[in-house]
């Protein structure tokens, strides 16, 4: 089977880690991503109520752990006995909300998309503990924090101009790229079923790069190859590997 493509080689991110097999958010996802070809982990981050970030996607614990409520209402003590992987299935009992300290220092050599997740929940003083974390443990060049709030990007880049940030859209804005541009983004992080090789282009000619989510079956991956996008999420990291493999031959 061939794609038509000529040098297009996007990085595979792990969609919470490769979270169609694992408990997503957690290091046994963020390890089978890497083994399964992942070149980066894209992840949730929020703060416990005694202001410890830590990567889980909901704002409550009800859906992905043995617990129910808030996570803005636990303390990092409580977190850490609650487990993140029997929902997912027996074998993976036992496994834990990691904290994003945790995360930045075991998953070094990774890209790291952390995504910050404050829009239903505002977590006062957030970008200040990630800008202070990043610039402890990460790489620059190898770490963004995207977000649906883009006034936290916003802040972010305040903080730290040299922070790479990713403007994360369900819907397209008007003019995506001024859009962009104003919020002194460093990447697009737009839903994949609106992305188009011409907007991707338009992007890359304004230095802007492209990162889509969450991409997961065949026909979808393959047109989120064909459109030149920079970095492709996915829940399913070894289907973009193999088809990767297959262009490269
Ligand atoms: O960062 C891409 C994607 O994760 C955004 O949506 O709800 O899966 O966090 P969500
Ligand atoms: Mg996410």
């Amino acid at each position: 089977e061939k794609l038509g493509l000529v040098c297009l080689n996007p990085m595979i991110i792990g969609h919470r880690g490769a979270s169609a097999y694992a408990p997503e958010n957690t290091f046994s996802a963020f390890k089978l991503a890497q083994k399964l070809g992942c070149h980066g982990l894209e992840f949730d981050v929020q703060l416990t109520r005694d202001g410890v970030p830590i990567v889980i996607h909901d704002e409550t614990l009800d859906r992905t752990t043995n617990h129910v409520g808030q996570v803005s209402n636990f303390l990092w003590k409580e977190i850490q006995l609650i487990d993140a992987g029997l929902w997912k299935g027996e074998q993976w009992r036992g496994e834990r909300i990691p904290a994003l300290e945790d995360v930045l220092t075991e998953c070094k050599g990774m890209y790291l998309n952390i995504e910050l997740k404050n829009s239903k929940i505002a977590y006062p003083g957030l970008e200040e503990t990630i800008v202070r974390l990043i610039e402890r443990y990460c790489d620059i060049g190898n770490v963004i924090v995207s977000s649906f709030n883009h006034s936290s990007l916003q802040q972010i880049k305040k903080l730290a101009p040299h922070i790479q940030t990713g403007v994360l859209y369900e819907r397209q804005p008007k003019d995506a790229v001024s859009y962009i541009k104003n919020l002194g983004g460093t990447a697009a992080h737009p839903n994949f079923r609106f992305v188009k090789k011409e907007q991707v282009d338009a992007f890359h000619q304004e230095g802007i790069s492209v990162s889509t989510w969450t991409v997961n079956s065949l026909r979808d991956l393959k047109a989120a190859i064909r459109s030149g996008v920079d970095r492709i999420i996915t829940n399913y990291p070894d289907r973009l590997r193999d088809l990767l493999q297959l262009t490269e031959a």
